[in-house]
């Protein structure tokens, strides 16, 4: 990372705001940007900016002529590799913010400079921890957004995202802005866990919205602008990527990753069935044909759970070493069943049904637990555990 053009003049005031504006290529945008800041923020609010840029243009350059001009301090933090896109700039920004209050907003003009003290004198008025500038409340609009395909692709995603975080995007219409206002106590430090901010590309809002929690959320109608000059960064690939921040948001905790982990599951079925019908038809054994055809449900939860579950968590071990482990501890699922089955009956006298249900519960909690700590923890941990140990 290169040093900040220029440093940051003073400590901010209290109630001061950091604004955070993460850059990509908007050298056509930021001495305009800066300059409609400048009019509309510093009478109203002491405040610092924070560029956190990933260009390959000469967008820092720029930024540190218009800086000149600028009543308050302005950082460039100019990233080698734009890790986490977007979003993982902006968290860049917050780990340096100072102020109580911290704003996040595009360099492209699409959000009103002229809004950003109206977010903060909203968010002390009501209590909030989080304001949104929100275009689907009344006054709000979106008509900067580029062309009807563009409108339904946002309509969706944010019925999508709303649909799978009810209660925490609760009292936020438009969870996928850009445009909001937080205060640095609210954001989440931790850097393990479920409250750890992992950002993977554009919606940011909704990544501190669903890790961090903020007890009192407001809104703030506005017009979403068109943009002043280049184009949008946002691509196919970019929805790609928020379906897998959406999968990994709403899998973070051991329960909902164990759900999914079932649903997979029941799933396998369909290979397990139609492989055990493929080799019967060829004149197999049932026996040997039970075992095979498992192997086809194995193999298929191995394939779906990889991905979506286990992404970012598959890298300490090779696959065949991963499928391996996941292979066994699936068949002694199989092989632990039956004898359960007749403990549950014979030692605990439950009823034939009660017990298979119990066994397959049980087995079935075994078996995400075992592959959890045996295929997916990372060895990191243990060493560090073991370290731990030692030193006690
Ligand atoms: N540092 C950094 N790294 N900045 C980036 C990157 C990146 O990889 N990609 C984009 N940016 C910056 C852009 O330079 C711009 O300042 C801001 O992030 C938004 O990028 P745009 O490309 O203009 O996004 P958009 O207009 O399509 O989307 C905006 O509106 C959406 C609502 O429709 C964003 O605010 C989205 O978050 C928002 O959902
Ligand atoms: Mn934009």
């Amino acid at each position: 990372m290169d040093d900040p053009v220029v440093e940051a003049a003073e400590v901010p005031e209290p109630g001061a705001v950091t604004i955070i504006i993460p850059t990509f290529n908007e050298a056509g945008n930021v001495r305009e940007l800066l300059r409609q800041l400048t009019e509309s923020v510093p009478s109203r609010l002491p405040c610092e900016v924070v560029f956190v840029d990933d260009s390959t243009d000469d967008t820092p350059a720029v930024v540190a002529a218009a800086a000149q001009d600028c009543p308050f301090p302005v950082t460039v933090i100019h990233r080698d590799e734009p890790v986490g896109g977007l979003g993982g700039a902006v968290v860049e920004g917050l780990r340096t913010a100072g102020s109580d209050w911290v704003v996040v907003m595009d360099a492209d003009l699409q959000h009103p400079p002229a809004l950003v003290p109206e977010l903060v004198a909203a968010g002390e008025r009501t209590n909030a921890g989080l304001v949104v500038a929100s275009r689907y409340i009344a006054g709000g609009s979106r008509a900067g957004l580029a062309g009807g395909y563009r409108v339904a692709v946002s309509r969706g995603a944010t019925w999508l995202t709303k649909a799978l975080f009810p209660r925490r995007l609760r009292g936020i219409s438009d969870p996928m802005s850009g445009f909001f206002a937080i205060r640095r106590s609210v954001v989440t430090t931790a850097e393990d866990g479920a409250d750890a901010l992992k950002p993977l590309g554009y919606k940011i809002l909704l990544e501190l919205a669903v890790r961090c929690r903020p007890a009192n959320v407001t809104e703030v109608p506005f017009v979403f602008q068109d943009r002043f000059a280049g184009e949008s960064k946002s691509s196919a690939k970019e929805g790609m990527r928020f379906l897998r921040h959406l999968l990994e948001l709403r899998t973070a905790s051991p329960i909902a990753r164990m759900l999914a982990f079932g649903l997979i599951g029941l799933s396998g079925f369909v290979p397990n069935l139609l492989a055990l019908h493929t080799l019967d038809r060829a004149g197999m054994h049932y026996l040997p044909a039970e075992v095979l055809a498992n192997q086809a449900g194995v193999a298929w939860n191995f394939l779906l759970i990889e991905p979506l579950l286990f992404r970012s968590r598959r890298g300490h071990r090779h696959w065949a070493d991963r499928a391996g482990r996941f292979a066994l501890i699936a068949n002694a699922d199989l092989v632990l069943r039956i004898p359960l089955i007749a403990l549950f009956v014979g030692e605990l006298g439950m009823g034939v049904l009660t017990a298979t249900v119990a066994a397959l519960l049980l087995t079935f909690v075994l078996r995400f637990a075992g592959t959890e700590a045996l295929v997916y923890l990372p060895r990191r941990n243990r060493m560090r555990k073991s370290r731990d140990r030692k030193v006690a």
